[in-house]
C-alpha cells in the first residue's frame, strides 16, 4: 500500500485569551466553531453552505471518578491541513483521498486538575472528531458512565432510523420526521427478547435530511476499546446525544489513560449521491495494519445455506434426538436425522457448481457439533469448532474443494458464547488452516455469554477486535454476523471482508424484506464497511418450497443481479440453491460474470429509501458494471454514460425486468439483450415495481 502524505501548512496558536475558533473544510463549505461556554463546557457548531446545520452542542464525558464536562478553558489551538491519498487492499476505489483541515483544541481544567484534547477533521464531505484523554494529574483509571455529545439539529427534520437495541440491528428502516420518532419505534413488534432503551432511541449509522435537501449521516469511525454509540433524540427540540451502549453493572467503558474514543462523523452533502460515494469513515480510520495482504482476497461464494431457510425439513443439526437423549457425548451413537445439508455428498455438490461456474468458495453451515441443543446442553461449551459430524468427512472434503479449485469457507456460531470461542480460537483457527479453509463466518445469535454483555458493548468490540487480529495472525478472513456495526475498522484490518450488521436477505424468507430495504441500507449501515447481504435470490416466492413458507420477497430476479452493484462488498454470496440457479442460468451468468472489487465508482442516481443507479469499474478488467434499483414504484433510471472513456465503441448486456414484471406479481419476469452503446449516450432504463437492472458494458474496439 502506498500512502502519499502532504501537510500543507501547521498553525500553532497558543491562545491565552480562550477565544472561539473556526476553521473550514478544505473547499471553505463546511465551518466549524468550537468555544468553550460559561461553565467551561466545550461546544461546537457545524455550518454548512452558509447555513446552520448544527447549533451550539455540548462535549464531554463521565466519569464516577472524573467529569471532564466543565471548568475548561482552552490553553492551546493547533490546526493542520492534511491533503495525502492511500490505496485500499479492495474497496470501491483503487485509491481514496484524504483531505482535511484539522483542529486540535487543547482544554484544561483547574480544581480538580483535568486534561482533555478534542480533535476535529474537516472533510468537504464532512466532520470527524474525537476526545483524546492524555495522562492526568489525577485518576487514570476512569469508569465512564455517560458521553455528553450533543448534535442540536434546527427543524423537524426527516430521520432514517432503526431503534436503539444493544443487542441487534435486524430492522426495518423507518422514515418520520423527529416529531413522529416515537410513533416509528413503537410499531416495532419484533425482537422483544432484546435489550430496548426505550424511549425516543435510534442506532447509528443513521441518516438525516433536512427541509433544505441536506443529507447528513451520522455515524462513528474506529470503533475501539469503547462501546458503540447510539443517540437519544429530543423530538421536541430536533436535538440529539450520544448514548454510550452499557453493560448491566450500567458501565459503558473501563478505560486506562491514555485513550481516546472513536470519531463521532457527520458526512454532509445536499447531494445525496455524495454520502454514498463518502469514503470519510474509512479516511477517519488507520491505515493497514497487516504488512503482507497478498493472501486477502475479495470473493464470491455459495453455500450449505439456503436450503435451512427455504422450508421446514432442513436443519443446522445432524440429529433430532439430543434433547431427548442428554448425556450422550458420542454423536456416532445419536440417530442422523436425515435433513441435514452439510454432509459430504450434499457439499460435494456444491463443490461441483461452484467449480463448474467460477465461483470462488462454498460456506458450509451446521458440519460441526452442538447444533442440536441450542439452549446450551453442554451449558458452557455449546458448540466445537474442530469437532465435525460423522456424516461430515473433512478430509475428502479438503481434497475434493483442493481438485476443484474450489475454497471451502468455514462457520462458526458461537451461540453468543464469545469467551468460549475465545478460549477455542486457536484450535479453531488451526484446524481450519490444517484443513485449508482461509475464511470463516461467524455467527453470535443469542444474548452474549458472559451473561452481563451485550453484543454491542466495550467487551464486545474488544472481543471482536481480537478475532479479527487473531485470524490475521493465521492468515484467515472474516465474516461477522450479529457483531457490533462496523466502523470502518476493514480499513486497518482488511481480512475483515464484511459483516452481517443489520437485517440482511435471509429476513426474505421471514418476512420479506420492502424493496426500500435495500434503497436505504447504503445509505446507512453500509457506510461502516461491507455487508453480508446474500443477494442472487431467484426464487423470490418461498410458497415455492411449500411446509408453511408463504412469503414473497421484495423483489424481482433483476433487482437482485443489480444488488451486486448497489451492496459492494468484497465479499458476495450468490445465496441461492444450485438449482435455482440451473432453472434460470441466463440470468445467472450475470453473477458469474460481476466483480468485487472496484477501481472506480461512481454514483449517477440516488434518493434514500427510493433508488440509486450506480456505475464501477472492475479492478481487473477495463469492464463497467451498472446497478440500478427502486422501491416498490416503477421508475426509469437515466444512466449517464459519460464515464465510459472515449475512443472505443462498447456493448451493454442488460439484464432487466420484463415489461410486465412487479415484485409482487410476476417477480421472475426479466429479458436480458445486448445493444451497443457510447460515452455520453444517456440510456433510459424502466425499472419495475421493486425491480432493478445489472448491465455489463465492454469495450469492442476502436
Ligand atoms: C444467523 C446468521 O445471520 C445466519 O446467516 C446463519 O445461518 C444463522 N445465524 C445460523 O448460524
Ligand atoms: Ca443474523
Amino acid at each position: 500500500m502506498k500512502l502519499s502524505s502532504l501537510i500543507l501548512a501547521t498553525l500553532s496558536v497558543a491562545a491565552l485569551q480562550a477565544a472561539a475558533t473556526d476553521i473550514t473544510s478544505p473547499s471553505g463549505q463546511l465551518k466549524l466553531t468550537v468555544d468553550v461556554n460559561a461553565e467551561g463546557t466545550p461546544f461546537y457548531s457545524l455550518d454548512y453552505k452558509g447555513k446552520t446545520l448544527i447549533e451550539p452542542s455540548l462535549l464531554g464525558i463521565v466519569a464516577d471518578e472524573t467529569k471532564f464536562t466543565d471548568g475548561f478553558e482552552i490553553v492551546e489551538v493547533d490546526t493542520v491541513e492534511v491533503d495525502r491519498s492511500w490505496e485500499p487492499v479492495w474497496g470501491e476505489y483503487s485509491e481514496v483521498r484524504d483531505h482535511f483541515n484539522e483542529l486540535a483544541v487543547k482544554l484544561h481544567a483547574d480544581n480538580p486538575n483535568r486534561d482533555m484534547t478534542l480533535r476535529f477533521r474537516l472533510f468537504d464531505d464532512g466532520l470527524g472528531f474525537r476526545y483524546e484523554l492524555p495522562v492526568q494529574d489525577g485518576p487514570n483509571y476512569l469508569t465512564v458512565k455517560d458521553e455528553l455529545t450533543q448534535f442540536n439539529y434546527t427543524g423537524d427534520h426527516t430521520l432514517y432510523c432503526i431503534p436503539g437495541d444493544y443487542d441487534t440491528d435486524e430492522y426495518l428502516w423507518s422514515e418520520t420526521p423527529f416529531s413522529g420518532l416515537a410513533d416509528a419505534l413503537n410499531s416495532y413488534g419484533r425482537h422483544s427478547e432484546a435489550q430496548r432503551t426505550g424511549g425516543s432511541t435510534i442506532q447509528t449509522p443513521m441518516l438525516l435530511k433536512t427541509a433544505d435537501g441536506v443529507y447528513v449521516n451520522q455515524h462513528e469511525a474506529a470503533l475501539d476499546g469503547y462501546p458503540a454509540m447510539l443517540l437519544d433524540i429530543d423530538t421536541d427540540n430536533y436535538d440529539m446525544k450520544a448514548h454510550l451502549v452499557p453493560d448491566r453493572l450500567g458501565v459503558s467503558a473501563y478505560l486506562l489513560l491514555p485513550f481516546h474514543t472513536p470519531w463521532r462523523t457527520l458526512i454532509v452533502s445536499d447531494d445525496a449521491r455524495d454520502i454514498l460515494a463518502s469514503q470519510l469513515v474509512l479516511n477517519l480510520n488507520e491505515p493497514c495494519a497487516i504488512d503482507d495482504t497478498s493472501w486477502i482476497k475479495p470473493m464470491k461464494f455459495v453455500g450449505v445455506w439456503w436450503e435451512m431457510f427455504t422450508g421446514y425439513q432442513k436443519t443446522w443439526a445432524y440429529s433430532d434426538d439430543r434433547l431427548a437423549k442428554p448425556g450422550v457425548t458420542d454423536y456416532t451413537k445419536l440417530t442422523p436425522n436425515g435433513r441435514h445439508p452439510a454432509n459430504t455428498a450434499n457439499v460435494m455438490r456444491y463443490i461441483d457448481f461452484a467449480a463448474e461456474n467460477g465461483i470462488d468458495g462454498v460456506l458450509v453451515e451446521g458440519w460441526n457439533e452442538g447444533w442440536e441443543d441450542w439452549a446450551g446442553y453442554r451449558k458452557n461449551r455449546q458448540f466445537l469448532f474442530d469437532k465435525p459430524y460423522p456424516d461430515f468427512d473433512v478430509d475428502s472434503l479438503r481434497n475434493y474443494a483442493q481438485s476443484k479449485g474450489v475454497k471451502l469457507i468455514m462457520h462458526h456460531e458461537t451461540a453468543a458464547n464469545a469467551a468460549d470461542y475465545e478460549l477455542q480460537l486457536d484450535r479453531a483457527f488451526k484446524f481450519m488452516k490444517d484443513n485449508n479453509y482461509d475464511a470463516v463466518k461467524t455467527g453470535y445469535v443469542g444474548a452474549i455469554i458472559p451473561r452481563s454483555e451485550h453484543h454491542t458493548s466495550q467487551w464486545m468490540v474488544d472481543h471482536a477486535r481480537h478475532v479479527i487480529e487473531r485470524a490475521a495472525e493465521y492468515q484467515i478472513m472474516v465474516d461477522s454476523h450479529e457483531a457490533p456495526r462496523p466502523t470502518g475498522l476493514c480499513r486497518t484490518y482488511p481480512n475483515w471482508l464484511a459483516q452481517e450488521s443489520a437485517r440482511g436477505g435471509e429476513f426474505e424468507s421471514m418476512g420479506g424484506n420492502p424493496p426500500s430495504h435495500t434503497c436505504i441500507l447504503p445509505f446507512t449501515r453500509l457506510k461502516g464497511g461491507p455487508m453480508d447481504y446474500t443477494p442472487g435470490l431467484f426464487q423470490t416466492d418461498l410458497s415455492y418450497y411449500g411446509e408453511g413458507k408463504d412469503t414473497k420477497a421484495g423483489t424481482t430476479i433483476a433487482r437482485q443481479l443489480a444488488l451486486y452493484l448497489t451492496m459492494p462488498s468484497p465479499l458476495q454470496m450468490a445465496c441461492d440453491l444450485p438449482d435455482n440457479y440451473r432453472r434460470f442460468s441466463d440470468a445467472f451468468q450475470f453473477i458469474k460474470d460481476v466483480p468485487v472489487d472496484w477501481a472506480d465508482s461512481r454514483y449517477l442516481e440516488a434518493e434514500p429509501n427510493r433508488y440509486i443507479t450506480v456505475a464501477r469499474r472492475d479492478k481487473h478488467s477495463d469492464d463497467w458494471y451498472v446497478g440500478a434499483i427502486t422501491d416498490d414504484t416503477a421508475r426509469t433510471a437515466e444512466i449517464d454514460l459519460s464515464f465510459l472513456p472515449k475512443g472505443f465503441e462498447y456493448e451493454a448486456t442488460i439484464y432487466e425486468d420484463a415489461p410486465d414484471a412487479d415484485y409482487r406479481t410476476n417477480a421472475q419476469a426479466y429479458r436480458i439483450r445486448t445493444v451497443k452503446v457510447k460515452p455520453g449516450q444517456k440510456l433510459k432504463q424502466n425499472l419495475a415495481p421493486g425491480g432493478g437492472a445489472a448491465i455489463r458494458i465492454t469495450a469492442k474496439s476502436k
